[in-house]
This record gives C-alpha cells, structure tokens and sequence, in this order.
C-alpha cells in the first residue's frame, strides 16, 4: 500500500506504473470523444462512446456514483464550466465543449479534461482554450522534486495573464474549483489554487500524483451550481473553458500520465 507523507499519498514506482496504464484508458477515450464531437451530437451520445471505451478496455468509471454522480464523463458546454450532465443536448457550430473524464485500474485513478471546438468558432472562444490549455502546460511543468505546491498555482496565473496580455484583453480564472491530488482516489489532498504567490504549501516530494485542472472564463470568475446540483455555470453566462491533466512528479522530473503519449517535461 501506499504511504503518507504530512498526509499526501505517496506512490512507488510500480504503482506509478498502473496509474499510467489508468491515464491511458483516459487519454484515449479523450481522443475517441474528441474525434465524435461534432454538430448535432448530444452529450450522452459522447457519454455512450466513454462507456464503451471503459468496457473494452477493462477500465472502471471515477465518476458513476461518485457522490451519486450519473454519468462517465462531465459535459460542460459554453457558460458550463464544470461538472455538466450529459444529456440530450445537441452540439452546435460554434460552441465550445469540455470533457472531462476519469478512469481507474486495478484501484488507482486517471482524470483529464479538454476542450472541443465545435466546427468554427469565434476568435475569442479559440483564444480562451489556447490560454487554459497554456496555463495547464504552464503548472504541470512546475510538478518538479522540490517545488512548492502554489508553484504550480502561480506558473498557472502568470501564464494567464501572459495570454491575456498577448490577446489583448483579460480571463477570469474561476476560484472556486482547483485542482487535486489523486492516487487510490479521484480526489485527495491537497487542494491546488490555480493562482496565487509562489513558493508556499508543501514541498513536493517523488511518488506525489496531482491533477492540476485551470478553469478560465471570457469574463468574470464567479461561478454558480444549476439546480440539478452538478453543472456549475458562470455567473455572468460568459463562455468558459477548462484542460486538466494527471501528473506524477518523479526524480525524473514531472510525468504527465494522461497524456496520449509517453511526455516526461
Ligand atoms: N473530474 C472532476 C475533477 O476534475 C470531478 C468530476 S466530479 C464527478 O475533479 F462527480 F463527476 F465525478
Ligand atoms: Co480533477
């Protein structure tokens, strides 16, 4: 079994080795949805083709039941930032999808999301996903050995605000959700801020695994949670995007585990 160390589960190479095999199973059932994601395909039939990829790779969900969850897979278009429901919604030109997905084997998680543009979309929606999945990049590749936890969280705001220098206008980066550890369970400590001063929070130590997951908006950063007590929106409807990977931190440097291929930054 694993061990803790000042509370954080810490994993040994072999079980680093599964939670790869799980980020596989994620990454290529991403890359399946993905490919599908096109005008006039509804959110559960994204839903049904994740199920699939579970069963025939002998995988289970992170998500069904989880907290009485119903579905495989988050759906989260437009305003939705996370945790949509999928449903019979069908996609349109010009809206912006993510999914995010988990998956576990032989007891030990996988979680990613990204984001699909729907056919053509306004230069302002593909500039949002640019700048998020930037600033995902922007904290994975602060999973080092001796790093501090808000590190990550910094690199992910600088990286924001770069873009949004560079595009010329400003992201929200939504608050109330962060990013998390993850090993034997989806969600562990600790809780990583997508913002914030560098160099507090703990030391990262080899055998840690986190899934840092930047949620930006077109707009301001509060959020809300819909009425189904899942789908969380923005307050002021504006358009939101959110990437997330897996990372161990290794001696090697961090291992991005739900990527499709083997990236080692
Ligand atoms: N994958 C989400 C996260 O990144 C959590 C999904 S909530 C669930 O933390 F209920 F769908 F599992
Ligand atoms: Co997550």
């Amino acid at each position: 079994m694993a061990f803790r160390k000042g509370g954080i589960q810490i994993k040994s190479a072999d079980q680093l080795a599964v939670m790869r095999q799980a980020g596989l199973v994620v990454a290529k059932t991403l890359k399946a949805m993905a490919e599908a994601t096109a005008p006039g395909v509804t959110t559960a039939d994204l839903d049904s083709i994740a199920r699939d990829c579970l069963s025939t790779m002998g995988a289970t969900s992170s998500f069904l039941g989880y907290h009485g969850y119903p579905a495989v897979l988050c759906a989260s278009v437009n305003s939705e930032v996370v945790h949509g429901i999928p449903g019979p919604r069908a996609l349109k030109e010009g809206d912006l999808i993510s999914l995010d997905f988990g998956a576990i084997v032989d007891g030990w998680h996988g979680d990613a999301a990204l984001t699909v543009l729907v056919g053509e979309v306004s230069a302002d929606i593909a500039a949002l996903s640019k700048a998020t999945e930037a600033s995902l990049w922007a904290g994975l590749a602060q999973a080092r050995v001796g790093n501090h936890l808000t590190d990550i969280s910094h690199a992910v705001e600088q990286s924001t605000l770069a873009s949004a220098a560079a595009d010329g206008r400003a992201y929200g980066i939504v608050a109330d959700y962060g990013g998390h550890g993850i090993g034997s369970a989806m969600h562990m400590d600790p809780h990583i801020l997508n913002y914030g001063k560098p160099g507090r929070g703990l030391v990262l130590k080899a055998g840690m695994a986190l899934a840092i997951e930047p949620m930006l908006t077109l707009g301001e950063p509060e959020v809300m949670v819909l009425e189904d007590d899942w789908t969380v929106v923005t307050e002021d409807s504006s358009i939101a995007c959110h990437w997330e990977h897996t990372v161990a931190i290794t001696d090697d440097g961090p291992w991005v585990l739900t990527a499709l291929d083997d990236v080692r930054l």
